[in-house]
């Protein structure tokens, strides 16, 4: 799950997208970065925290990290938030990699659309990201399943 600061959207959508992935243990390593390195070693934002919390969901110890080009070698599927999230991905994938990266809600079948950028946005904008990546996450999942039935 990647997005710029990993403050904002992508923990949210690494704590959604475990709670939804439960039955499958620890086949599955889903982690987040960000693009930017600006916030590294920082823990979510409060905001973020706390829509996550309301929904009896804790990812309060998370900490940020840059996306790594090493990411995209152990990682199946990699997932971005955004379109500039998505190009800035592809732009440090070799072309083998370029496969696995997908635009999170278009992955979901809701088109090619952004997770919008809630950091200059108050708890109603975090609110709205939050539903947004937990009805796409049903999807993703959705597929996610589906895919790892086909290789076992
Ligand atoms: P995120 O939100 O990409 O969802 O984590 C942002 C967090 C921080 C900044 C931008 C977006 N920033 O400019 O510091």
């Amino acid at each position: 799950m990647v997005c710029l600061g990993n403050i904002c959207r992508s923990p949210l959508a690494e704590g959604i997208m475990r709670e939804k992935l439960t039955s499958f243990g620890s086949s599955v390593n889903i982690d987040s970065a960000g693009t930017g390195g600006w916030h590294a070693g920082e823990a979510p934002d409060r905001r973020s925290i706390a829509i996550a919390a309301r929904y009896h969901i804790d990812i309060s110890s998370q900490r940020a990290r840059k996306l790594q080009k090493a990411d995209l070698d152990k990682f199946d599927i990699i997932f971005a938030m955004d379109t500039n999230n998505h190009k800035d991905i592809l732009a440090m994938a070799d072309e083998n990699q370029q496969e696995k990266v997908h635009l999170f809600l278009e992955f979901a079948g809701m088109g090619k659309q952004d997770v919008p950028d809630p950091w200059y946005g108050d708890m109603t904008d975090f609110e709205s990201v939050y539903h947004l990546l937990d009805k796409a996450g049903d999807k993703v999942a959705l597929r996610l399943e589906a895919l790892l039935l086909k290789k076992s």
